[in-house]
């Protein structure tokens, strides 16, 4: 199964922003490697945890950011985030509960999301913050 590899496109152009993204796709990388050397279903199960935790770890930072520097676009943004926390939270109960397995489909979700949502829509957030002076 194919990796993402971090590369300076991705930058929404705020250092810490940019750290969280580099530890989100090494987590969704470990889910992927877990996934394809078939560990257990318990191994999995802890690396999903360990994604879907840290993912609401910096969603909430940018939450943050956005209150803090009143970004106007912070609704659909927000939306977007809980969107994705629905899924991740209905992924990880299917897998608890033994009805799917993190697939090549899952896997290209999580890696598609990931991507298009750093490349546009946090994109558009990191522009915002440069012109508050946050970099
Ligand atoms: Fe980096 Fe909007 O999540």
């Amino acid at each position: 199964m194919g990796k993402i590899a971090w590369n300076n496109a991705y930058s929404v152009g705020v250092e810490k922003i940019d750290g969280q993204h580099k530890r989100l796709i090494d987590l969704v990388n470990d889910l992927s490697d877990a996934s394809s050397t078939g560990k257990t279903k318990e191994v999995i199960e802890k690396v999903l945890a360990g994604l879907v935790e840290y993912t609401q770890y910096h969603f909430g930072t940018e939450e943050e950011l956005m209150g803090k520097h009143a970004y106007p676009d912070s609704l659909t943004h927000k939306k977007a985030h809980q969107d994705f926390v629905a899924k991740a939270a209905d992924l990880v109960a299917k897998q608890k509960s033994g009805n799917v397995t993190i697939g090549i489909e899952v896997m290209t979700f999580l890696q598609n999301w990931l991507v298009e949502h750093i490349s546009v829509v946090d994109k558009k957030f990191g522009a915002y913050l440069n012109t508050k002076g946050v970099k």
